[in-house]
Formats: C-alpha cells, structure tokens, sequence
C-alpha cells in the first residue's frame, strides 16, 4: 500500500528525513520503490531528461500522463506525486481542476504546482478544497526561468529569505501539504523549514530542509547535458550503458553473440530432414 499523507507530514513531527526522487519509467519507478523511497515525483524535468527538449515549458499535459501512468505501475510504496507542466494550472480553476483530476487517474497521488502568485494560491485553494493533495514548489522555480534570468540561487539574502517564508506560509494556509524548496542558502532551507508546520523537501535547500529530492537521472549518472552543484551522483549509468552497447556490438560484430545457449535449437531429426533438402 502505498504511503499515506499523513504518514510523510508525521515524519516531519518525528524528525524523520523524508526522501523523494523523481521517476519517468515504469521500472525506474519499481526499483526505485523497493528501495524504499518515500515519494516519487514525475517531474516535468522529463522533459530534458527523458524527452531531450530544451526546457521544461516544453513538455505538456499528454506527455506527463503517459509518463504518470508508465511509472504509477511501477509504483507500491512511495506517495506518487505528479508535476502539473506549465499551462495547466495557468488558465483558470476549472481547467486546472480538470488537469489535476487527470493526474490522479492516471494513478498520482498528489500534484505538484510551481509558485505562489493570488492566482495560483487561488487554483491550489480549488484543488485541496475539493479533495486534490497538493504539493507547492518555491525558490527556483524552473518554469520561471525566463524571469528569473536563469538557474540563480533564491533567497540570497535575509529579506528575500523572509520573501519566500511569506510565500511558503501562503501554500500552507491554501492546504499544500509539503513544499519543494529549489536552490536557496542551506540557512534559509533551515530558517523557513523550522516555521512551516509541513515539510520542505530540499533540492539545493541545505541539509535542514525536513526531506531531499533529486533528479534520479542526475543520482545515476545518466544526464550529461547539465550538472548542478547540489545533484550528488550515485553511479554513472551513462558509461554503463556506453560500455554495454559497445561490448555487445563487438560480440555481434565478431559472432560471439548469439552462442548455442542464446539460441533455439531444432530437433537432431528435423535438423537431419532440413540437410535432405539440400
Ligand atoms: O521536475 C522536477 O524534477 C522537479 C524537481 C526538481 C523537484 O520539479
């Protein structure tokens, strides 16, 4: 079965760290799982790491379901959450309503919206009064970068920490039940986590944030095209698979692959049948 809300909020209560990664496939997803993650987010990240698109405005509402839906199926465990891609909580509540409720059939838990304006505050109010779990997303909010003139730090400084305290304290009240702290001062991942009654999960918010996420792709080593300073990587697929694919060409190349036990065999009799038609 999987995690409930209140279990994550409870950890939070008991000084348990809440771990989260982000999952696009369906077996990701299950190992991923096994292992013992808390939740897993089907991030709109897929669209650079999954999709290799440039951005992640780039991606939409059909694409992210059928990633939920892939991943969902892999999932026991963890709380699954799903990223609401820019422009479907951007047009009015009832559209964001009928995309959110999207998500949850898909097999989502909760979803996740990006930032903190009246009227997104207002769409999450819609979507916790009417029963969605919503997760928020402060700080460096990658569907904004265009405004905030690309990957910066947030929360630089004691005023704009309080800025986003403010703001984290609105999703609260609007019924978020977690929020994402992106790339903020590991002081101000501390300052605002320790006055918010919900957790913050961490990426790039310092070690106080109540729980850490990253991208799974950047924890293996898969995602070359961008590293940041807080990802910490695990492993490097990326030579894993390179290795692999070119050790198995060499085998097909050199007919070391298929052997006799890779392969179907017929009958010695219909084998003998076969050399009388020659
Ligand atoms: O899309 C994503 O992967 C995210 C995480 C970075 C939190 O939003």
């Amino acid at each position: 079965m999987r995690k409930s809300i209140q279990k994550i909020q409870n950890y939070k209560k008991e000084g348990k760290k809440i771990t989260v990664l982000t999952a696009y496939d369906y077996s990701t997803a299950k190992y991923i799982d096994q292992a013992g993650v808390d939740m897993i987010l089907v991030g709109d990240s897929l669209a650079q790491v999954a999709l290799g698109l440039e951005n992640t405005t780039d991606v939409g509402m059909e694409e992210m379901l059928i990633f939920t839906r892939a991943v969902s199926r892999g999932v026991e465990n963890a709380l699954l959450i799903a990223d609401m891609p820019f422009m479907s909580f951007q047009i009015d509540k009832a559209n964001t309503m009928k995309n959110a409720c999207e998500f949850i059939k898909a097999g989502a838990n909760a979803v996740k919206l990006e930032g903190s304006s009246d009227f997104i505050i207002e769409n999450i109010k819609h979507l916790t009064s009417n029963g969605i779990p919503v997760v928020g997303h402060l700080g460096f909010t990658p569907m904004t970068i265009n405004s905030l003139g690309g990957h910066k730090i947030q929360g630089k400084d004691a005023e704009r920490t309080m800025d986003i305290l403010k703001d984290a304290l609105k999703l609260q009240s609007a019924g978020c039940f977690a929020i994402v702290l992106e790339m903020v001062p590991l002081q101000s991942g501390q300052f605002i986590s320790q006055r918010l009654r919900i957790p913050t999960i961490g990426i790039g918010g310092g070690r106080f944030c109540d729980g850490q996420v990253l991208v799974s792709d950047d924890l293996l080593g898969k995602y070359d095209r961008y590293k940041p300073k807080f990802a910490r990587q695990y492993s490097s697929l990326k030579d894993i698979i390179f290795n692999v694919a070119k050790a198995y060409c060499t085998d097909v190349e050199s007919g070391v692959f298929p052997n006799v036990n890779e392969s179907f065999m017929l009958e010695l009799e219909e084998i003998e049948k076969l050399e009388n038609y020659k």
